[in-house]
């Protein structure tokens, strides 16, 4: 083989090659835009939705949840009667403001700070609370779970 051939099978290698690894390299612009139309505290829709996570994070966890989402801080969980149904508390513990979190295994709110529960309509089970959980509205659609606040 001489050098002209050698460098013509070379160019050829290369041509046939570099589309390969330039795809490698490239990242997924259906995941980024995935990612960004479903980004929590986003903007709200007219109706005043907004992307709060998907479904498939919801399922994985047993509740979606933000402390800045809208200016407020929201959880979001499928209603234990209808799981078809979302529930959205206002997560802000009534007694002294802490934030409570879903515990899926024992089906209920429970605030860090002093103990109190909520079930999951967001009823006080035990105080020191005495009033309720705030709700909000929430809905899917295409695997993203809306929640409006205002
Ligand atoms: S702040 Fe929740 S029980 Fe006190």
């Amino acid at each position: 083989m001489n050098r002209r051939h050698f460098n013509l099978l070379s160019l050829g290698l290369l041509a046939s090659t570099l589309p390969i690894a330039i795809a490698a390299c490239q990242t997924d612009d259906s995941t980024t835009t995935a990612a960004q139309d479903i980004a929590p505290n986003g903007s709200s829709r007219d109706d005043g939705f907004a992307a709060l996570g998907t479904v498939d994070q919801l399922d994985a966890t047993g509740s979606l949840s933000s402390n800045s989402f809208q200016g407020q801080t929201v959880a979001v969980i499928r209603s234990p009667d209808n799981p078809d149904t979302l529930i959205t508390v206002d997560a802000l513990c009534p007694h002294q403001g802490c934030t409570v979190a879903w515990e899926d295994d024992q089906g209920l709110f429970a605030c860090p700070c002093h103990g109190s529960q909520f079930d999951a309509d967001g009823d006080v089970t035990a105080g020191p609370a005495s009033q309720a959980l705030g709700q909000f509205e929430a809905k899917i659609e295409e695997n993203v779970v809306l929640v409006r606040v205002s």
